[in-house]
This record gives C-alpha cells, sequence and structure tokens, in this order.
C-alpha cells in the first residue's frame, strides 16, 4: 500500500514537469535561516530524478541559497 502510494506520488511529482497547470508544478521550498527560523518562498520544480533528487533553478546570491549554504536542511512542499 505505502509503495503503491510512493509510487504514485513519484508519477504525479515527474508528470507535474509536463503539464502546463499541474499542480506540482511550483512546490514551497523552506529554507533555515540564520536566526533558526523557517523561510518559505515559491519556486519552479524544474526536473525531478527517479530516485526523486529534485531540481530548481535559482540566483546563487539569493537567500535561500545562502540558507542552504550556512544549513542544508529544507523542505519541500507540493
Ligand atoms: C510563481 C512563482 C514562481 C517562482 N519561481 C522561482 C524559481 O523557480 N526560483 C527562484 O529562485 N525564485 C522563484 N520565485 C521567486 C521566489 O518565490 C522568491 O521570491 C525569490 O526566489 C527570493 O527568495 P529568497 O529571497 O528567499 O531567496 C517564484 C515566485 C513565484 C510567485
Amino acid at each position: 500500500m505505502l509503495q503503491e502510494l510512493f509510487s504514485d506520488l513519484k508519477h504525479e511529482l515527474r508528470g507535474a514537469l509536463h503539464k502546463k497547470k499541474h499542480p506540482f508544478k511550483y512546490v514551497t521550498l523552506s529554507t533555515v535561516d540564520e536566526q533558526m527560523a523557517p523561510r518559505s518562498r515559491t519556486i519552479v520544480l524544474r526536473e525531478v530524478s527517479e530516485s526523486l533528487e529534485c531540481i530548481v533553478f535559482t540566483d546563487a546570491r539569493s537567500e535561500k541559497a545562502v540558507h542552504l549554504n550556512r544549513n542544508n536542511k529544507a523542505c519541500m512542499l507540493a
């Protein structure tokens, strides 16, 4: 059952990349700032690998990139 749900989720996530209005096209990425506070923002999901590695594009100077360089703990909500 769990395996089936996981497989469906993977299918939906990967399918989102090719469908313009798919609800998983935009995700919320949360990072942790220097005060250990959560920070969330919308981003576009660009690629999802077979092993569920999620690729997103951003500017290396953005706050999220600064947060992730300091603390690689993050959460993605689709
Ligand atoms: C619909 C939508 C899609 C967005 N997609 C991206 C994205 O793919 N990458 C990105 O860096 N920012 C994206 N943004 C902007 C982010 O939400 C955010 O405002 C910006 O990246 C700065 O965030 P930060 O200062 O926390 O790093 C998007 C915003 C919206 C409304």
